[in-house]
């Protein structure tokens, strides 16, 4: 563990600096409240991803779409009226007639000529041309178009599966056929291994490029770092389901933070720094990262974007993680929560191929509600074992003094404390401000300032509070762990993003909700050193 302070030149002493950020910072707002926009597809450039094979190196690839032609479609209710509610069933519980009927689809789906935007390979294109770089932002100068880390992620990902699904069910005449979803979160009725109908070998809902260690009976891990038998493993899953979507209870915390035109994610600061919600974050790269192929540079297909939604797996995996969204929205103890109201949210356009190969433009306000977007998923019974979790700190009463006597430092938020190189692990004592009304609707958060990753490799940081001998194989499963940054691999890149995790339920369980000051240690599993800014309690 090291720390530098101020006094290494990163900083420069007084305010001076604080007058060029705040400038920066309100430049960076004034000139970027408008929506993200619809990005001229004729302006496609080679997306990028790397390879790690040998020296490290970029690779461009061309996951460029295809413009039908004809007028784009407005989308409009009306236009793409379901007449019978398509029901999305958990992919473990599904009949073999349904199983017959997606290898089906899917099989029509790769035969498609490659130009046919309805075609499996230019499908699993438009998640490559969104989330590596093929188009620009409307209205900037060369912005990239991003998908990912930001409030778009789970609306964009659910118009994605919306038109793939109506496509599937077209290309089999079948109007109400509906995606399964990958129900890993199932703790109890087996939906917490690999799905059975994506794996023989012979279908076309197979992909050869996944991690054979993770064949069933092998359980799913929503954390990279986990290790443990089946009973710790299981506990461990849902200790991680509680924190990310029962304690995340506000939409920045949950989906993640504002994206608006001008935001350039793969190239941010500090001030202007993108940030994904705990449950992108968390388990959907976690899950990523388990089910991809370490034999494979970036352990593709699932581990790395350009190559994702190559594997059948991944429209099962997003129809879960939506089917979560929905829960966390209306599904959870307390009510119903809510989802941004800001008009750059509900603004934001995007296009999709529909199932009759035309363009079609969308936006994030006629997505947030899947009845009228004519589909749903079933109750899931084992949903409540998470819900209803309840993790019991293994610490009793605040380490803060015995930290600092072993040399924990004080860590304050940025710019007062620099750098801090993370090794493996890391801790640091934070002031936890006092909440003067308990009445108010303000979460306790903690703030992981500036986190710089470079993405040689998979990263996780794993945040606990009050116990400062964590590392990065310590037990998520109880009441001191926080939460998990997931990041998958993009060599050459780098990314500088905010972390914030819900506290408030931590501090209480672990009885520490008064103490003025605690403990929080980030461990990060990795091949590579990532560095932070600061670290920062405080309500929102
Ligand atoms: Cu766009 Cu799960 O990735």
């Amino acid at each position: 563990m090291m720390v530098d302070h101020g006094s290494s030149g990163r900083f420069a002493p007084g305010g001076f600096l604080v007058v060029v950020a705040a400038a920066i910072y309100m430049f960076t707002c004034v000139s970027t409240a408008s929506p993200i926009g619809l990005p001229n597809l004729r302006e496609c450039q080679l997306a990028t991803d790397s390879s790690v094979i040998g020296s490290p190196f970029t690779t461009r690839l061309n996951c460029c779409l295809p413009i039908p032609p004809g007028d784009v479609i407005d989308f409009s209710f009306q236009k793409y009226k379901n007449h019978n509610r398509r029901l999305r069933m958990p992919a473990h519980k599904i009949s073999s007639d349904y199983i017959a009927k997606y290898r089906r689809a899917y099989e029509i789906m790769r035969a498609l000529p490659q130009d046919d935007p309805r075609n499996f390979i230019t499908q699993a294109n438009v998640h490559c041309a969104f989330c590596n770089g093929a188009y620009k932002q409307p209205g900037t100068d060369g912005i990239l178009i991003q998908m990912h880390f930001s409030w778009l992620f789970l609306i964009w990902h659910r118009w994605y599966l919306y038109f793939h699904e109506r496509i599937l069910g077209s290309l089999i005449g079948d109007p109400s056929f509906a995606l399964v979803f990958w129900n890993w979160d199932d703790q109890r009725d087996g939906g917490n291994i690999m799905p059975a109908m994506f794996l023989p070998n012979n279908s076309s809902l197979y992909d050869a490029n996944r991690n054979q260690a993770n064949l069933p009976p092998t359980l799913a891990k929503l954390t990279p770092v986990m290790t443990g038998n089946d009973s710790e493993i299981i506990n461990q899953n849902l200790n991680i389901m509680y924190q990310e979507v029962v304690t995340n209870d506000v939409a920045e915390l949950f989906i993640g933070g504002p994206y608006r035109t001008g935001v350039d994610i793969s190239n941010s600061t500090v001030l202007n720094a993108p940030l994904g919600g705990s449950i992108e974050n968390g388990i959907h790269n976690a899950m990523h990262y388990w089910t991809g192929d370490p034999r494979q540079p970036l352990l593709q297909d699932m581990g790395t974007f350009s190559s994702a939604s190559r594997d059948p797996i991944f429209y099962a995996h997003h129809s879960n993680l939506d089917r979560l969204w929905d829960k966390w929205r209306h599904g959870m103890p307390g009510g119903p929560r809510k989802d941004y109201s800001d008009p750059d949210f509900l603004n934001a356009e995007f296009y999709f191929y529909d199932e009759n190969a035309r363009l079609v433009k969308v936006n994030v306000r006629d997505g947030l509600d899947i009845e009228k977007l004519g589909y749903g998923y079933p109750d899931v019974a084992a949903d409540e074992l998470w819900i209803n979790y309840s993790p019991l700190p293994v610490t009793t009463g605040s380490v803060v003094a015995a930290a600092r006597a072993m040399g924990v430092p004080e860590i304050g938020a940025f710019p007062l404390n620099g750098t801090i190189v993370l090794g493996s692990a890391f801790s640091g004592i934070v002031k936890a401000p006092y909440r003067k009304s308990k009445a108010s609707h303000q979460r306790e958060v903690l703030v992981i300032e500036g986190l710089h990753v470079s993405r040689e490799s998979f990263v996780s940081v794993v945040a606990f509070v009050n116990l400062p001998y964590a590392n990065s194989s310590t037990a998520t499963s109880s009441a001191e762990y926080v939460g998990t940054f997931n990041l998958v691999a993009s060599p050459g890149k780098t990314i500088t993003t905010n972390v914030k995790f819900e506290i408030g339920d931590n501090l209480k369980r672990i009885d520490i909700q008064d103490e003025p000051e605690v403990v929080i240690t980030l461990a990060v599993k990795g091949t590579q050193s990532v560095r932070i800014k600061g670290l920062l309690i405080k309500y929102q």
